[in-house]
């Protein structure tokens, strides 16, 4: 059996917080002991307490330092490790320049292997110990990905590419293969170890109608996994999409008339939205993924957060590498705090930290396993120091608050600001 204490402040929020006074939306401990046995969370509270309940055991002390869960990034590509800061760019001509000819090297199974531990090392660099990936169109690309997540423990969701045109020769599935892919991967992943699969369609664009139906069909017989897609990015993109697909009645139409709808769906970007689709999303508790410094990088448009609130719609936030320009969800906050900015709507650093840990969660319906750091829930965490560059340090001595500390870390943080991330108790960097 495994057991340790971690001491530091403890942060973890229980609700989302309602605005800048709203302090009983977390739990605080200036001198926190978090018990972690066996890859769980065994106890939380002030250190001296929890330390009295736990016995002796190996005490990790992490003070002065910010001990929080675990980051959650819903939207990321795993093969697209080495497409982050292509020139020049808007999305087709991105996808097409770019992103498709290095998917197609995902077709090497070492190379899928060299990229997936990397791409791992990278999140937990970055304290992200779950995000929702998109693998290439190959199969062996979710293999690689699922064993090295399988290998180091990790809660993982993630996909095979479902495409069956308008991309090259070599990238391309068929309705059939895509759907008989899926499923053997479903089988023999999904549920296995921490591990979900996430049934990916890429977009309307690059499936024909019946490449959607067999997705459409997948969700139906796996009602548990994931679906993930884009909407909405881009205005050649939705032209083409409507195209495409003339009976539809706006871009979300063509997902919804294929079963793709619900409370599992995870729709990237959803930028220039019709009020129709904006209420179908409402309706069916389906969820729009922001992802800001993707949004900026491809020039694709401003997220409406507050807008899509309003209807009681619950959007995540995500990285969205490689158009997204930034591993790190701290960076991450940083991009869409101005991103909203733009639009008038601020993002409080306590809202900012709840939506990249529990707020993730809850729109991957996973909030009574990650994202806080209620007893019980699994031990991903991340400890961060708000001292860990120059700037940072010199501008931390007029820090007051704990608001204040947050936004430090959320404008100038990044992977620097990871003094150590556990994945389910584990030690993920070596100690400084
Ligand atoms: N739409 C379809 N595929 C992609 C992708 O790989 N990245 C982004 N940002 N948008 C997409
Ligand atoms: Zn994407």
């Amino acid at each position: 059996m495994s057991e340790r204490i971690l001491r530091g402040r403890i942060l973890s929020f229980h609700r989302e917080p309602v605005g800048p006074g709203d302090d009983d939306a977390f739990t605080y401990h200036e001198d926190g002991g978090l018990w972690i046995r066996d890859g769980m969370i065994a106890g939380c509270g002030s250190f001296d307490v929890v330390s009295q309940r736990a016995g002796v055991f190996d005490v990790i002390d992490h003070r002065p330092n910010l001990i929080l869960p675990g980051f959650i990034d819903p939207h990321i590509h795993f093969p697209q490790v080495q497409v982050v800061a292509s020139w020049g760019e808007q999305l087709l001509d991105w996808l097409r320049d770019y992103t498709f000819p290095e998917e197609m090297r995902f077709a090497d199974p070492d190379h899928a292997a060299r990229m997936a531990g990397a791409f791992f090392d990278l999140l937990t660099a970055h304290g992200t110990t779950t995000a929702v990936a998109y693998c290439a169109a190959h199969p062996n690309s979710a293999q690689a990905f699922f064993a090295e997540a399988h290998r180091r423990n990790m809660r993982m969701a993630g996909g095979k590419v479902m495409m069956d045109r308008n991309a090259p020769e070599g990238l391309i599935d068929t309705a059939q293969s895509g759907y008989d892919d899926s499923k053997a991967l479903i089988g023999e992943w999904h549920g296995r170890g921490r591990l979900h699969y996430a049934i990916t369609p890429r977009f309307a664009i690059t499936s024909t109608p019946s490449q959607l139906a067999a997705a459409g069909a997948l969700v139906a017989e796996f009602p548990d996994c994931y679906m993930q897609t884009h909407l909405s990015e881009n205005h050649d993109e939705i032209a083409e999409t409507l195209r495409l697909y003339p009976d539809a009645r706006n871009y979300l139409d063509v997902y919804d008339t294929h079963g793709l709808l619900g409370e599992k769906a995870l729709l990237g970007h959803c930028i220039h939205l019709e009020d129709r689709e904006i209420a179908r999303l409402a309706e069916t508790g389906s969820h729009p993924v922001f992802c800001p410094t993707s949004n900026l990088f491809l020039g694709s448009g401003l997220f409406d957060d507050a807008g899509l609130r309003a209807r009681g719609i619950v959007n995540a936030i995500a990285t969205d590498i490689g158009g997204g320009t930034s591993f790190s969800m701290l960076q991450t906050l940083n991009e869409g705090y101005k991103v909203l900015q733009m639009q008038r709507q601020q993002t409080h650093p306590y809202r900012a930290f709840h939506w990249i840990t529990r707020g993730n969660a809850l729109a991957l319906g996973l909030e009574d396993r990650i994202g806080t750091l209620d007893e019980g829930t699994e031990a991903d965490v991340v400890v961060l120091n708000a001292r860990a560059t120059p700037e940072m340090k010199l501008r931390y001595e007029t820090v007051e608050t704990l608001a204040e500390e947050l936004f430090l870390l959320m404008i100038l943080g990044d992977d620097r600001a990871v003094a150590q991330t556990y994945v389910a108790g584990a030690p993920m960097k070596a100690p400084a």
